[in-house]
């Protein structure tokens, strides 16, 4: 079975003493993650070695960080490389989130590189997709979310690929409070994993984790996460509250 995956991103929140706080009273709630369910936590850099810590004994939880420089090394001042990400031993690195594509100019050419980079350090990337409401309103959606699949992740060979987590989140629900239903995540998801099927074979495809995100929360995870092709999600608001993001977890298939 594919991972189920509940991904936690604190975005540009908390103190340290909160986060750690926070994610001290999610790991000590009593759930079951077996082989198939993991969770990670995208948390701002300054963070990750202290959040590592806590969570060391644990298994199947992982810090992840939220961005990565697409540069290697050199003179990018306040950047941070995936080479320091891996010396500090973080496995995941968000990719390519709205709110980077939005508000940094991130286009799917430097998400390309990003991925790349991510991918020849062993990260596993969490590629970020989905579609502004004009598009949606335009029902081009489909097209929208293939062209930056196809952009930033189908040069990559099928090995590198099965390393890809993969996370729809529709630009319009995103903090907005506005859901996508569950019909319609489950048929984004679907067109995902069938795009994926012509380009890297349906066992690929089969064995590639695809997250919904935009405003889940502890009261609507089990409806979305029941859909077949949703793999769990990426979480925003609802993850920075311990008792919403612990009934999250318990969400997963
Ligand atoms: P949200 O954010 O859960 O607050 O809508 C999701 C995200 O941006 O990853």
């Amino acid at each position: 079975m594919r991972k189920q995956i509940a991904a936690a991103n604190w975005k540009m929140n908390k103190t340290l003493a909160e986060g750690k706080e926070l994610l001290s009273e999610i790991i000590s709630a009593d759930f079951q993650l077996t082989e198939s369910r993991h969770v990670l936590f995208a948390i701002p850099f300054p963070y990750l070695t202290a959040t590592s810590e806590l969570i060391k004994a644990k298994t199947n939880m992982h810090i992840t960080a939220q961005n990565c420089s697409n540069k290697t090394s050199g003179a990018y001042t306040g950047e941070v490389s995936v080479s320091m990400l891996k010396s500090i031993d973080i496995n995941y690195c968000l990719v390519g989130h709205s709110e980077r594509r939005e508000y940094f100019a991130e286009s799917n050419a430097i998400l390309a590189e990003k991925v790349n980079l991510c991918l020849a350090e062993s990260i596993s990337p969490v590629f970020c997709c989905g579609e502004p409401l004009s598009v949606r309103d335009a029902a081009t959606q489909n097209e929208f979310v293939e062209l930056q699949l196809k952009e930033s992740l189908f040069h990559l060979s099928a090995d590198q690929i099965k390393n890809v987590i993969i996370a729809y989140e529709p630009i319009w629900a995103i903090g907005t409070g506005r859901t996508a239903s569950a019909e319609q995540a489950q048929e984004m998801h679907a067109h995902i994993r069938s795009v994926i099927a012509n380009q890297y074979g349906a066992d690929i495809a089969e064995n590639t984790s695809i997250l919904y995100g935009g405003s889940v929360k502890g009261s609507n995870a089990s409806e979305i996460f029941s859909m077949p092709d949703v793999d769990g999600g990426l979480v925003g608001g609802a993850s920075l509250v311990a008792t919403e993001f612990i009934q999250i977890i318990n969400a997963l298939k």
